[in-house]
């Protein structure tokens, strides 16, 4: 029972990246324009995502220094996702943006998991 708690997280995480990320994707890609209705959705999202990903975090033993470094990089991206969506006032360019910094933060989180992995 003792990996209920760390998966139950890994899920909201990922299970919130998705709804955030593929949300502004099919809205630049399919709509070409946010609907006003997601802006609650992307709320709650943001703050499962921060929730659970700063449980992930705290719960990690022992990282190393390139962990720390690339941690330190996805956040940074993080902040820019975080922000553009919340100050999202209808400007098409920015939702390129988030889909692009998305993607980025995808590929580093995917590495995060790779270097901390036992081998
Ligand atoms: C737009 C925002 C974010 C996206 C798209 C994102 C994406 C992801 C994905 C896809 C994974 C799973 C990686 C894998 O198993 O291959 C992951 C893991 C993780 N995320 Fe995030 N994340 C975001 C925000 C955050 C935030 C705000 C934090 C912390 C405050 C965070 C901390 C973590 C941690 C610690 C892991 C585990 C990495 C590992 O296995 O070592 N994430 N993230």
């Amino acid at each position: 029972m003792d990996a209920a708690l760390p998966i139950a997280m890994r899920w909201l995480h990922i299970a919130s990246v998705i709804v955030l990320l593929g949300g502004i994707f099919y809205a630049r890609v399919v709509i070409g324009d946010l609907a006003r209705g997601f802006r609650p959705v992307a709320y709650w999202a943001i703050g499962a995502i921060l929730a659970s990903g700063i449980y992930n975090f705290v719960s990690k033993t022992a990282v190393s220094t390139n962990y720390q470094v690339w941690f330190g990089i996805k956040m940074l991206v993080v902040l820019h996702v975080f922000a553009t969506t919340i100050l999202y006032r209808g400007k098409k360019r920015l939702l390129t943006g988030i889909v692009i910094a998305g993607a980025i933060i995808v590929a580093i989180s995917g590495y995060l998991r790779w270097i901390s992995l036992p081998r």
